[in-house]
């Protein structure tokens, strides 16, 4: 492929900006509070969740009514938020509805703030660390907590670290879903060395795709919503 037809494929767009325009002009937002949330990190700009990854997300829980989700990456809470606010809508058990955990300290306390600035600091409760060391914590806590769905938005080179991870706390009918995992188009240009910036995680995101679809463990399906997402359901055994 030459330099022109790789340029002409990676975008931000993986399908292309017709659909994707007319797939956006159907979102709406979850709240007023969270709609103003997100054109603000939209203009900052903070990488949340896009505005086609929300409407699947939204359709895709009122199927599986999950009761309890995990995250890795928070970031601002955006995400954190909208999915205790869809569990609200079908679930009125008290507690905590969605754990999230987030790396970096400043992202940590931000999202604190906009998460009780919103009011929803009793429905997701936060965990400041990596990823799969975070799960572990959460195990060390409660062994027998369990999430009905899992949703992995953080660094892509650690996804199957994180995929592993997440299968010790998933629920018997729990579904993991990953974003991003066509970033940008590129783990679809094979035969080409991606550019230094985005090397890692392409090349990262390409040895995952395929793995999630070869183990044998899963039944799994990569979707060309947003910048990418892919649906991984653990196999009965
Ligand atoms: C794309 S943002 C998350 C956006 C959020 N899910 C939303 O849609 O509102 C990714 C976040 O993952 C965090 N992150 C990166 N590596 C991580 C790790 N190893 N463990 C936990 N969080 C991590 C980053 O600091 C960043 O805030």
């Amino acid at each position: 492929m030459s330099d022109l037809n790789v340029m002409r494929h990676v975008t931000k767009d993986i399908t292309n900006e017709a659909v994707t325009d007319y797939l956006v002009s159907f979102y709406r937002p979850p709240t007023p509070e969270l709609g103003d949330l997100r054109e603000n990190c939209e203009k900052e700009p903070v990488p949340i969740i896009l505005r086609e990854t929300k409407d699947f997300l939204s359709t895709f829980m009122e199927i599986l009514k999950p009761k309890r989700v995990l995250e890795i990456g928070t970031a601002v809470g955006y995400s954190s938020m909208f999915f205790a606010e869809k569990i609200r809508q079908y679930n009125d058990i008290e507690g905590y509805s969605v754990y999230t955990i987030e790396k970096d300290d400043d992202a940590f306390i931000r999202a604190g703030n906009e998460i009780k600035k919103l009011g929803y600091d009793k429905a997701v409760r936060q965990f400041l660390g990596d990823g799969e060391e975070c799960i572990e914590d959460i195990i060390k806590d409660d062994g027998s907590v369990r999430f009905d769905m899992i949703f992995i938005d953080a660094a892509k080179s650690h996804y199957k670290r994180f995929l592993e991870a997440s299968l010790k706390v998933l629920s018997d009918d729990g579904v993991i879903i990953c974003d991003d995992t066509l970033f940008q188009g590129r783990p679809a240009l094979e035969g080409e060395i991606p550019p230094r910036k985005h090397r890692t995680n392409t090349l990262a995101l390409r040895e995952f795709n395929e793995f999630v679809m070869t183990d044998t463990r899963f039944s799994s399906t990569h979707t060309a919503i947003g910048n990418g997402l892919t649906i991984i359901k653990p196999k009965k055994r």
